[in-house]
């Protein structure tokens, strides 16, 4: 604890985006009782929580483990990337503060700082993993690269770290063979965006642990969300289902049906969606959605029609349209 004031405090000295003090990390009991996690952790339960990837999924999950009392370290590749991931998470923490303080800016500006003085960054990955006890992945979804990051990993952290990987649709059990824990190795899906969207996935496969899958639970919990659990198959609960109807949308206007506007408003106004899935599919990320798709068409468990390759898609995607996060997708932002 003492360790972590004391790099919070240096963190103040040398990083100016996330404007720790001192002083203020000492209020966070203070807001702890009134807006954070209830639950009292044990000395069992996981208290440092270590999240590859900064990107749209690693930030928000950075964000939200800290705000409820965690002890993060955000790992990314790259210095510009962590900033790039910083800046979400200031964007979204000034937009809670501003809803759950209204009118009262010193409080407002303390619950940035204590979710702040939470959080360190790193951009070596072998220091990342250092005295961590949960691992959560959320880099880009390729089976090799994940595999490479957690071969590494499984050889220098603790035995006792959990790892859970993020991924929207690779298989948890392909990821997890190359390590030496396989037992203590979930997948935990968060959805985007994470600070407003409730639900986690917990995937086991045949070898996680009940104790594994009992600390995801309590994590997942004290992260303020509500898990479900799914088996290790693709896609899980919610993008074996939304993912084929955002592609049957993309066929439907690619086949010149309707066009994309009407599609959304359709599914905004008729079917009560908050996002039509155009619109949806930008905000995920069209390079996720392919690489989600082309892994499940290679995979062969899929219905062959569901994920057929999708020409505008594919052609979206060379062009580096890749949705919001681009600044151009289906739609231009
Ligand atoms: N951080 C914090 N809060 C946020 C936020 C963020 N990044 N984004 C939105 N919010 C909050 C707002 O503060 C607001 O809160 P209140 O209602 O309490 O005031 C609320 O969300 C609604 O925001 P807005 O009014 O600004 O905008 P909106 O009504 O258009 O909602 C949305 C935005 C929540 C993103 C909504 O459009 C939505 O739910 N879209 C669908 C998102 C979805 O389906 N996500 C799943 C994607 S699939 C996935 O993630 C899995 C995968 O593997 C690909
Ligand atoms: P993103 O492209 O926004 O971010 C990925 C980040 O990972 C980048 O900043 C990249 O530099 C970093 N990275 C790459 N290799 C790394 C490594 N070896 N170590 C550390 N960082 C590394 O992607 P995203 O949308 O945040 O998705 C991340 C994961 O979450 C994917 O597996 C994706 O399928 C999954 N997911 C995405 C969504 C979504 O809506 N975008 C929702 C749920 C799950």
């Amino acid at each position: 604890m003492a360790q972590f004031i004391l790099s919070s405090f240096r963190g103040h000295l040398t990083n100016n985006a996330t404007k720790i003090s001192f002083k203020t990390s000492l209020l966070r009991p203070l807001l702890l009782n009134n807006n954070f996690s209830t639950t009292t952790p044990n000395n069992n339960s996981i208290q440092n929580i270590t999240v590859y990837g900064s990107g749209l999924m690693g930030a928000g999950i950075v964000q939200v483990a800290a705000q409820n009392g965690f002890k993060v370290t955000m790992v990314d590749i790259e210095q510009a990337f962590i900033e790039k991931g910083k800046k979400i998470i200031d964007a979204s923490l000034s937009r809670i503060a501003k809803k759950q303080f209204k009118d009262d800016e010193n409080s407002q500006k303390s619950f940035i700082e204590t979710t702040w003085s939470n959080i360190k960054t790193e951009t070596n990955s072998e220091k990342g993993a250092e005295n961590t006890d949960l691992i959560i992945e959320a880099i880009v979804e390729n089976l090799e690269t994940k595999q490479n990051l957690f071969k590494k990993l499984d050889k220098i952290s603790k035995p006792n770290t959990i790892f859970a990987s993020n991924t929207s649709s690779l298989p948890i059990s392909e990821i997890s063979k190359i390590t030496e824990r396989q037992d203590k190795f979930a997948g935990l899906h968060f959805f985007n965006p994470v600070p407003q969207m409730k639900l986690v996935e917990i995937i086991k496969n045949d070898q996680t642990s009940e104790d594994t899958y009992q600390k995801l639970v309590d994590v997942t919990k004290r992260m303020k969300k509500t898990p479900v659990t799914c088996k290790d198959t693709p896609g899980f609960i919610v993008n074996r289902l939304l993912v084929p109807y955002l592609m049957e949308a993309v066929r439907l206007a690619e086949r010149g049906e309707a066009t994309t506007e009407d599609i959304d408003t359709a599914m905004k106004l008729g079917a009560g969606m908050p996002m039509g899935p155009f619109e949806l599919s930008d905000f995920v990320g069209l390079d996720t959605l392919k690489s989600i798709v082309d892994g499940w068409r290679k995979d062969g468990k899929i219905d062959a029609g569901l994920v057929a390759p999708i020409k505008k898609l594919d052609d979206l995607v060379k062009e580096g349209k890749l949705g919001r996060k681009s600044g151009a997708g289906f739609y231009t932002y």
